[in-house]
C-alpha cells in the first residue's frame, strides 16, 4: 500500500555535520522595523525606513498601513509611507490574529484621530501574553478604554500630557505609550519602561519626528508635538539574528564574520558565548568575528528584560545546550511557555527536562536528525541550529514561523556552507 503524507507549510531539510563558514550580512531588525512602520501613522507627511527585513510581519505591517489608507511602496528593504490619506481608525478583524504587534497601531492611532478600534489578541504559543499595561497607559492618559465583541475601543476627547508607572517591564506597551504621546503636547513622564533597543530605535524616530524625549534609567520624559514630521530612518540590526549566527556558528565549530551588527546590543549573548566556548573578536563598531575554542561549557541562563539574556534567544542557547559537556538550567522569567522546541529537540535525542519555567538539560555527545514540527519563530530557529549539528537529515516543517522573523535565514546559512534546503509547501514524505 502506499502511503502518502501531504504537509501544507513549506520545510527545511537540513543536513548535519557541516562547519559554518565565511561571512554574511545581518539584516536590519524586524522588532525595530514594525513600531517604526507603526510611527508613520502619526504624521500627513512622508517617511522613508531603510534597511527593514523583507518579511512575513511586515508584509503585515505594510497591507495594514493600506487597509487604513495609506499609501506605500515597498521596494527591497527599502519602504515608503505616504499616511496623507489615512482616513481609518480601526484594524481589520484578522489582523491581530495574523500579526501580533498589530496592536502597536492604537497608540498612533488615538493620537491621531482620538479614536481607534483594534482586535483584542489572545494568547499564542508563548504564553497568555495580556495587554492590560497597554490599556491601563491609555485610561490612564484620559482615554475610553472598552473592550468588547473581541475588540478594543479606544476614544480621546482632549488628549493630555500624563504621568505614568507600568507595573511591569513591557517592550510594545511602552512603544505604544511613546507612539501615543508623541502627538501630546505638554511633558509626559512614563516609568519603569522597557530600554531594549529597538525601543530606543523607536524614540530616535519620534525625535525625528519632533517630540522631545529623554531617557533616565528606566524613565522617560516625552514632549509631543501636534503636527509630527514625516522622517528618514535607518533601523538598527538585528540583534537576535546576529545572535541566532552566533550560536549556530559556535555549535558546528565554524568561524563566521557578521556585518551589520552592533556589539554594544550584544552584550548578555556575548557574554554567553565566550563562556560556552565562542571566541568573540569585535572588528569596529558594527562586525564581529565568531568562532570555538572546542570546548562546549554547560551554562546557567536566566531570562531578562534587556540589557539582561533575551528571552528571543533562549530557544537557540537551549539547543546549543543540547550538546554541552554537563548540566546546563535555562530560566524562563519572560513567557510563560516559551520551552515548545524542548519536545522537538527531545526527538532528535536531547536529554531536556522542563519543570515550569526551568529546563535543566543534560548534555549529550551527539543528537540525530529527526522530523521536527515548529512551534513558534525562535522554536523554529533553535530546530534549524539542531539540524545543522545534528547526525543525518532533519525535516524542520511548518517554517511559516520562520519566515515571520528571519530575513532569508536558510540563504545566509546556506552561504557559510550549510547543507539547507526549502522544500514547497506540499511534501510527500513517505513513499510506498
Ligand atoms: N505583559 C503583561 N501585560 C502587558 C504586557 C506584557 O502581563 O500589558 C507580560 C507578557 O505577557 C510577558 C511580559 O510582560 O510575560 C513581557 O512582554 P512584552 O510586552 O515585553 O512583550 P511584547 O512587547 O509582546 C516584544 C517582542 C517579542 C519579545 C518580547 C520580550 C515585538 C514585536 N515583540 O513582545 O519578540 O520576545 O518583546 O523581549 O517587539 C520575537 O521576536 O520572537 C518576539 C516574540
Amino acid at each position: 500500500m502506499r502511503i502518502t503524507t501531504y504537509y501544507t507549510s513549506e520545510s527545511l531539510l537540513v543536513e548535519g555535520g557541516t562547519r559554518l563558514k565565511g561571512r554574511v550580512r545581518v539584516s536590519g531588525s524586524k522588532n525595530a522595523s514594525l513600531p517604526v512602520l507603526f510611527a508613520t501613522i502619526l504624521t500627513e507627511e512622508r517617511c522613508l525606513v531603510e534597511d527593514v527585513p523583507v518579511l512575513l510581519d511586515v508584509k503585515n505591517t505594510v497591507d495594514l498601513l493600506t487597509f487604513l489608507g495609506a499609501e506605500v511602496s515597498w521596494e527591497g528593504n527599502r519602504v515608503q509611507v505616504d499616511p496623507k490619506d489615512i482616513k481609518r481608525w480601526d484594524t481589520p478583524k484578522d489582523t491581530v490574529r495574523r500579526m501580533r504587534a498589530s496592536i502597536l497601531s492604537m497608540g498612533p492611532l488615538l493620537s491621531r484621530f482620538g479614536r481607534a478600534v483594534v482586535p483584542m489578541p489572545g494568547g499564542c504559543s508563548i504564553g497568555p501574553r495580556p495587554i492590560d499595561q497597554h490599556l491601563k497607559f491609555f485610561s490612564e492618559a484620559g482615554a475610553r478604554v472598552e473592550v468588547r465583541d473581541g475588540k478594543v475601543f479606544l476614544d480621546v476627547e482632549r488628549k493630555r500630557p500624563v504621568e505614568f508607572t507600568f507595573d511591569l517591564i513591557t517592550v510594545t506597551g511602552t512603544e505604544n505609550a511613546l507612539l501615543y504621546l508623541t502627538g501630546v503636547e505638554g511633558r509626559s513622564v512614563l516609568r519603569n519602561v522597557a530600554i531594549e533597543p529597538e525601543v530606543m530605535d523607536l524614540i530616535e524616530v519620534l525625535r525625528k519626528m519632533g517630540a522631545e524625549v529623554e531617557v533616565e534609567g528606566r524613565t522617560v520624559l516625552i514632549r509631543g508635538t501636534s503636527a509630527p514630521k514625516g522622517f528618514t530612518h535607518r533601523v538598527i540590526p538585528d540583534r537576535i539574528e546576529a545572535g541566532t549566527l552566533m550560536v549556530a556558528t559556535v555549535v558546528t565549530e565554524g568561524e563566521v564574520i557578521l556585518d551589520n551588527v552592533n556589539p554594544e546590543h550584544l552584550g548578555a549573548v556575548l557574554e554567553k558565548i565566550e563562556e560556552v566556548g565562542g571566541v568573540v573578536e569585535i572588528r569596529g563598531k558594527d562586525s564581529i568575528r565568531i568562532s570555538s575554542n572546542g570546548k562546549r561549557n554547560p551554562l546557567e541562563i536566566i531570562t531578562g528584560e534587556y540589557p539582561g539574556f533575551p528571552t528571543d534567544m533562549q530557544a537557540q542557547f537551549t539547543a546549543m545546550l543540547s550538546l554541552a559537556e554537563g548540566r546546563s538550567r535555562v530560566v524562563e522569567t519572560i513567557f510563560e511557555s516559551r520551552f515548545h522546541h524542548v519536545a522537538e529537540l527531545s526527538k532528535m535525542g536531547a536529554n531536556i527536562k522542563v519543570k515550569g519555567r526551568e529546563a535543566l538539560i543534560e548534555g549529550v555527545e551527539r543528537i540525530f536528525g529527526a522530523e521536527v514540527h515548529s512551534t513558534d519563530l525562535r522554536a523554529s530557529a533553535s530546530l534549524v541550529i539542531a539540524g545543522l549539528v545534528a547526525e543525518g537529515t532533519t525535516l524542520v516543517r511548518d517554517i511559516y514561523h520562520l519566515d515571520r522573523g528571519y530575513e532569508r535565514l536558510e540563504e545566509k546559512l546556506k552561504k557559510l556552507g550549510a547543507r539547507i534546503e526549502r522544500l514547497p509547501s506540499k511534501v510527500t514524505l513517505s513513499g510506498s
